[in-house]
């Protein structure tokens, strides 16, 4: 956004070259992102992961780039930066009017029926999956739910059950893995047997299994998201078969890792507030095993836990984009060209936003208390603007009936002083797995 007054220059935090503020951010980011807000502001400059990036902080500075009012941010180059090839021509890699008309046909996946159809095939999916939980005092919940997702994902978003090659599955989940994994690799040269050699073997037998798939999917619609997307159509525009591969494996990265950690969270949080467990068992308690989309939307007090989670730990705590042109934001001017780091996860926490920021406190998002109203940009866990998470509602969903569906089974506990020991290298997960106390519930039938 241009102003009258000439821009000032972002400041800049001076490192180690080519480091910067990596160690610092990947050590503990809510640390180095008050550290840096602190002493820095919301528009600063430092080095990260060996480039030049400007840094934003606060909802102020994020709020006016997601708005994008100039279009200065195009998100392909920024999160390119960061995830490399892998999942190139993912909604969210793409930009402008190419982005505006993909985000248009990929909104008849997402809408209200397409929902509710998803989440009646989430049910039996997650009833299994959790049907082969060996619950005990230490067991790990996050590769279990990890696990859950990923299942979850390949079923519904493919039609799992299609799938009829022995190991297939097994095949294609490992190679989403390396793809997910090579992301974040250090050496990113294709060299085979290196993590970056096998995501790009991950991305070639991801693309070789959906193309197999296609000519079927085309011919019989079905109501699993690869079938939708094959067959989406407004005013005779329609996906290519490469638009439909490059969507699903970018799909299937956007719903697995954010679920999977705004679930794990939710398990630590309702371990450690038991009366919180207590009132969702109870509110859910006239409900099956599997409901509907509309039953799940009653549960409000799930609402308030999933929301207050996404606040204490976004699962995408940073956002990337990189300027095509010159630009300013708050009054400071960013040069084009420049890589840009949204991180949102700061203004979740920050006092002036919310009181006691570091409380689990789900109230917080109560009718009668709205916390999250104070700025539009206090709460962004789904991002905002034009790349907003299309998916929401669906992890939404998702996130309520696995909650559901363990509230019935098990009972847990997590002691009260753990702190997850978070790895921050590329979306945030428990190093520990997660231990808690996982009891059967004697109630369930
Ligand atoms: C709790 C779970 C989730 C969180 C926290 C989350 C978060 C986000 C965020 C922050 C963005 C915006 C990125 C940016 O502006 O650069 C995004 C985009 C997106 N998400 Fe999600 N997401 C979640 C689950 C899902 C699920 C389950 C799906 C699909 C079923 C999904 C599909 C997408 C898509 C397609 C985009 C790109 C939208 C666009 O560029 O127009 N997400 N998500």
């Amino acid at each position: 956004m241009t102003s009258v007054v000439p821009p000032t220059r972002a400041p800049i935090r001076r490192g180690i070259p080519g480091i910067g503020g990596t160690l610092a951010y990947v050590k503990d980011p809510l640390v180095f992102m008050n550290d840096q807000y602190a002493r820095f502001g919301p528009v600063s400059e430092m080095g990260f992961i060996g480039k030049r990036w400007t840094i934003l902080l606060g909802p102020d500075a994020c709020g006016e780039a997601l708005r994008n009012a100039d279009k200065a941010f195009a998100s392909k180059a920024g999160w390119g930066a960061l995830v490399g090839p892998f999942f190139d021509g993912g909604l969210m890699l793409l930009d402008f009017e190419e982005h505006h008309r993909h985000r248009r046909l990929m909104q008849a996946a997402f809408t209200r029926d397409r929902l509710a159809g998803y989440t009646a095939a989430l049910g039996p999916a997650v009833a299994a999956g959790l049907d082969r939980w060996q619950p005990g005092p230490d067991f790990a919940a996050y590769p279990a739910l990890k696990d859950l997702t990923l299942d979850l994902a390949t079923q519904v978003f493919m039609g799992g059950a299609e799938l009829s090659e022995p190991g297939e599955l097994d095949r294609v989940n490992q190679a989403f893995i390396d793809c997910v994994q090579a992301a974040t690799a250090l050496v990113r040269l294709p060299i085979p047997f290196t993590r970056w050699g096998r995501g790009l073997a991950g991305r070639r037998l991801l693309e070789k299994f959906l193309r197999r798939h296609l000519a079927q999917k085309r011919a019989t619609p079905g109501e699993d998201l690869f079938s939708v997307l094959c067959h989406l159509s407004e005013d005779g525009d329609q996906f290519t078969d490469d638009d439909v591969v490059n969507h699903m494996i970018f799909l299937l990265m956007a719903a697995h890792d954010t679920s999977t950690i705004t679930t794990s969270t939710a398990m630590q949080y309702l371990g450690q507030h038991p009366e919180w467990q207590d009132r969702l068992r109870a509110e859910a308690a006239h409900l099956g095993d599997q409901p509907t989309l509309d039953e799940l939307d009653g549960l409000d007090g799930f609402d308030l836990v999933i929301k207050e989670c996404l606040r204490l730990l976004p699962p995408v705590p940073v956002l990337a984009r990189k300027t095509v042109k010159e630009t300013e934001i708050l009054g400071t001017r960013i040069p084009a060209g420049r890589l840009t780091a949204l991180m949102v996860h700061l203004q979740h926490h920050q006092p002036e936003l919310w009181k006691d920021p570091e409380t689990f406190d789900p109230g917080r998002f109560s009718a009668e208390r709205r916390e999250d109203k104070v700025h539009r940009h206090a709460w962004e866990p789904f991002g905002g603007g034009v790349h907003k998470c299309l998916g929401m509602f669906f992890a939404g969903a998702e996130v309520k009936l696995i909650l559901h569906q363990l509230l019935r089974r098990y009972s847990w506990t997590v002691a009260p002083d753990y702190v997850a020991p978070l790895n921050y290298y590329s979306l945030p997960y428990p190093q520990d797995g997660q231990p808690v106390d996982l009891q059967p519930l004697r109630t369930h039938a």
